[in-house]
């Protein structure tokens, strides 16, 4: 567990420089491609991973799933063997977590996950890293999640356990992340000296908080749902009332897209307490570094 926790502050490291070193000519990727798959859509995803391969010397390819094979039964299989035999990395947007698990299984190059109904682990390495230029460091800061405890929060348990960070989730009951999850980042965190609470009260995880995060209600696939949903969560909007329970110096997160006047305030969101752009820039330097890491 402390060796994940080295690589992800190693990796923070060379995002921090990649974010410093942005307008230097270098191409550690140079001749290199990326494959992105797309299941469901994407703005930041799609652009800061195309943006990145091009800064670092490469190049990325757009594949939407309805325009792929895979749309029309190509096996997932065999899909990860043909671009293996292209590509130097794909990156996978799904809604499956099984066919994210699947694509690495047969791709014989590194997959990285974009988004699955179950984790979106390149939205937390760029959050850390917004953590970490706010306050300097990342051990000890105490962190609220607010919402569903949906895949940005799956993996923002396991983020924050692995670099010492306290999270409180405050989820209704029923919507809470998943139990498997959240038993692992409880043993990480404990071998990490921090702690991870769930709870059903909005006010008592954000109390104190150095950090306020929430994501959307209804997300990619549940847009069925959205009308129960938006009348359950009522209660656990980030608005100027939640903010004044968390630390006077708390910084408001998003992973975004928000949806304003729902699980977020214009006012909280548009503050100066918020660094939902930092977050939606750091997305390039983390990708970067994550893509060095792995294709390098
Ligand atoms: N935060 C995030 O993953 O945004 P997109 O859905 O726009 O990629
Ligand atoms: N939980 C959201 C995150 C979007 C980036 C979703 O899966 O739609």
């Amino acid at each position: 567990m402390l060796d994940v926790q080295d690589d992800i502050l190693d990796i923070l490291e060379v995002a921090e420089d990649m974010k410093k070193r942005r307008y230097e000519d270098m191409a550690p990727l140079k001749g290199q491609t990326l494959a992105m798959i797309f299941e469901k859509s994407s703005t930041r995803t799609r652009v800061s991973f195309e943006v990145g391969m091009n800064e670092l010397g490469g190049f990325a390819v757009t594949l939407n799933t309805k325009d792929l094979q895979m749309g029309r039964g190509e096996t997932v299989a065999d899909t990860a063997r043909v671009l293996s035999r292209y590509v130097d990395g794909i990156m996978y947007r799904a809604f499956e977590h099984s066919m994210v698990l699947e694509l690495a299984k047969y791709a014989t190059v590194p997959v990285i996950n974009g988004l699955d109904n179950f984790e979106h682990p390149c939205q937390i390495m760029a959050d850390l890293l917004t953590v970490k230029e706010r306050f300097g460091r990342l051990k000890g800061i105490k962190m609220a999640y607010v919402g569903d405890g949906n895949n940005v929060c799956n993996s923002l348990m396991l983020g924050c356990a692995m670099v010492g960070m306290d999270l409180a989730c405050g989820c209704p009951k029923g919507y809470e992340p998943d139990s498997g999850v959240i038993e692992k980042a409880k043993e990480i965190a404990k071998a990490n000296g921090c702690s991870l609470k769930i709870t059903e009260s909005a006010i008592e995880a954000a109390k104190g908080a150095d950090v306020v995060y929430t994501d959307v209600w209804v997300s990619m696939g549940q847009e069925e749902h959205s009308r129960m949903r938006e009348q359950i969560f009522k209660p656990y909007q980030v608005n100027a009332d939640l903010m004044s329970v968390a630390d006077p110096k708390a910084i408001v997160m998003h992973c975004l897209p928000a949806h304003r006047g729902m699980e977020i305030t214009d006012e909280v969101i548009d503050s100066e307490r918020s660094v939902v752009l930092d977050q939606a820039e750091n997305r390039l330097h983390a990708q970067k570094a994550i893509m060095i890491a792995l294709m390098g």
